[in-house]
């Protein structure tokens, strides 16, 4: 990581699945900071559920919300941001984040992502006639973007706590300038 920065933050990003939540909730206990969550910020601003707002009004709108969220996101302090799924491929977003926070990304494989979301039914981008392949497909073309996180951690043989040991670890090397 760039010397002249100073993370105060976290910010998680991630696939669906990918542990985001559960490592971000121990990961803010552990450092004894404020947790939130995008998609809980917009769904309790809005008084409504990710699905009606993509049903609704579409992606583009909901994509606008969270990049509105972003950008105020730069005020907090010693807080651990987790992020919805396709947060980082809407330009500016990743940057803004990377201006006070240290920026891991948990990474899955299709397979792993696959069995953690199949009995979950809340996101509207899994409920077509093929979620593997959708998972698949939206995996391939976020991968780039992903991949600009300070950090990447493989989730795929990990438990949520041995996650957040990592991240928090990383956190401690990134404040301290050894990264
Ligand atoms: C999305 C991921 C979801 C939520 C929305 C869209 C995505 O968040 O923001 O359903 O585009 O990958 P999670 O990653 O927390 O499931």
């Amino acid at each position: 990581m760039n010397k002249t920065r100073h993370p105060v933050n976290l910010a998680l990003i991630g696939f669906m699945g990918a542990g985001k939540s559960s490592a971000g909730r121990l990961v803010a206990e552990q450092l004894h900071f404020d947790y939130l969550d995008t998609d809980e910020m917009i769904q309790s601003r809005t008084g409504r559920t990710i699905a009606d707002i993509f049903e609704k009004d579409g992606e583009p709108a909901f994509r606008k919300l969270e990049q509105q969220l972003v950008e105020e996101l730069a005020a907090r302090k010693r807080t651990v941001i987790s992020t919805g799924g396709g947060l980082p491929t809407i330009a500016g977003n990743l940057a803004s984040l990377k201006t006070h926070a240290l920026v891991v990304c948990l990474w899955a494989s299709p397979e792993k992502i696959w069995e953690r979301v199949k009995n979950q039914t809340h996101r509207p981008l899994l409920r077509g006639p093929d979620p593997q392949s959708k998972i698949r497909e939206l995996l391939a073309a976020r991968e780039a973007f992903y991949r600009q996180a300070d950090v990447l951690i493989n989730t795929d043989l990990r438990s949520a706590r041995e996650v957040a040991q990592q991240v928090v670890h990383q956190f401690k090397l990134a404040q301290s300038g050894q990264q």
